[in-house]
């Protein structure tokens, strides 16, 4: 984020004698990005952040097994409402879809997490139904339904549900606003659909006693548990410019046309080589000849998924998917309503609708997705046909 803050105490300048209560030194830690190039931010600690104790390299069950391309090519549509219910949002997460680039994961978590350090890149979780709190090195944050909750890579974290639905998004690389919607300087410009005010950050330090205190670290080699010597969560204040913050769905502003705008007005974070969309309650398209419904379309560099999350997506009435539902639009097939769709959605403008409930959270991906577990084992096979046969009558 390049949005500056200051959480808890820290001394007057960077890099200099910030003494604990008992006299001895606190321990700094500059988290940054880019090899000092990028945001960072510098964390205080009561004790040494480097000492840990152990080490023990675990068993991966999220490794890539069982990952296939989608070949023969379809479209499909998962049902995420059929996977199993339990676990945590670290380990508890079904791995649906996946590429060199994101690894999209389901998760209905009814436990608290162990620590977790995500070292291959930045996770974005979207808490579908449910709440949870996030705990980590910078301090807490309250997430509810419709947020999105944006984790740097490598930040020390768990989470703790007592029940939550999530959409769990592992990048290979940095989540960051789309870089149009930002000055030169990294200020939020007039015509973005959100704004500083509407990120929340964590409130304050959290502080945590303990020794030897277990750390799971995802790192490019697999999983590690790490035990620390001390609790890493002992920070009494960081300043800088990254860090983790929420943003929820409700609080982006909708951009519309008077006839049909395309999914890049819904754009909500860039990452590598993916984008994420957040499609939300708005006006239709209020031109008098407008069809106010998406057209057929083909992004030919692009596997597109949806995640229906909230109202009625008009689009697909009839075609099976609802709440809960996961489509996958890959390139190669052209996609678009429903057979009748167009035709009713023209028949409500004239009957006077003017406003569509739909909330859906869209990734799109310049790599082809492949199917990963999760997703096969909660596949409608319906779907491919769903626009055919309706067409043939
Ligand atoms: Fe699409």
């Amino acid at each position: 984020m390049p949005y500056y803050r200051v959480t808890g105490e820290i001394p007057r300048k960077r890099h200099v004698r910030f003494r604990r209560p008992d006299g001895g030194l606190y321990a700094e830690e500059l988290m940054g990005e880019e090899g000092f190039a990028s945001d960072s931010s510098l964390l205080y600690h009561a004790h040494l952040p480097t000492a840990i104790v152990k080490s023990e390299g675990l068993a991966d069950a999220a490794a890539d097994a069982g990952i296939v391309p989608n070949h023969p090519l379809l479209p499909r549509h998962f049902r995420t409402g059929d996977l199993p219910r339990g676990g945590d949002l670290v380990l508890g997460r079904q791995l649906l879809l996946a590429n060199d680039d994101v690894r999209i994961s389901f998760a209905a978590a009814d436990a608290a997490s162990g620590l977790y350090r995500n070292s291959t890149g930045d996770e974005a979780i979207y808490l579908r139904a449910g709440a949870a709190r996030f705990e980590s090195v910078y301090g807490c944050l309250e997430a509810g339904q419709g947020d999105y909750v944006v984790v740097p890579r490598g930040t020390i974290h768990r989470w703790i549900s007592t029940g939550a639905e999530a959409l769990v998004i592992e990048a290979r690389g940095h989540i960051r606003p789309p870089r149009r919607y930002l000055s030169q300087f990294g200020q939020f410009l007039e015509h973005a659909p959100y704004s500083e005010r509407d990120l929340r950050c964590p409130d304050g330090p959290l502080i945590a006693d303990g020794e030897d205190v277990p750390v799971i670290v995802r790192n490019r080699g697999g999983l590690t548990r790490l035990t620390y010597a001390h609790h890493p969560f002992d920070v009494v204040g960081w300043d800088g410019c990254l860090y983790p913050y929420a943003f929820n769905i409700a609080d982006f502003e909708p951009i519309v046309k008077r006839t049909h705008a395309p999914p890049p007005v819904h754009q909500t974070f860039e990452g590598p080589n993916f984008v994420i969309c957040s499609f939300c309650p708005r006006p239709l398209d209020f031109d008098a000849e407008a069809v106010p419904i998406p057209y057929n379309h083909h992004n030919v560099d692009s596997d597109e998924m949806m995640f229906y999350v909230g109202g009625d997506y008009s689009a697909r009435k009839g075609s099976g998917v609802g709440i809960g539902s996961i489509t996958l639009h890959p390139s190669g097939f052209t996609h678009g309503p429903q057979p009748g769709a167009v035709e009713a959605a023209v028949r409500g403008l004239a009957e006077g609708r003017t406003s569509t409930d739909e909330t859906a959270v869209m990734i799109d991906t310049f790599r082809p997705l492949l199917l990963a577990p999760a997703g096969q084992r909660s596949e409608d096979p319906e779907n491919p046909w769903s626009w055919g046969r309706a067409a043939r009558g």
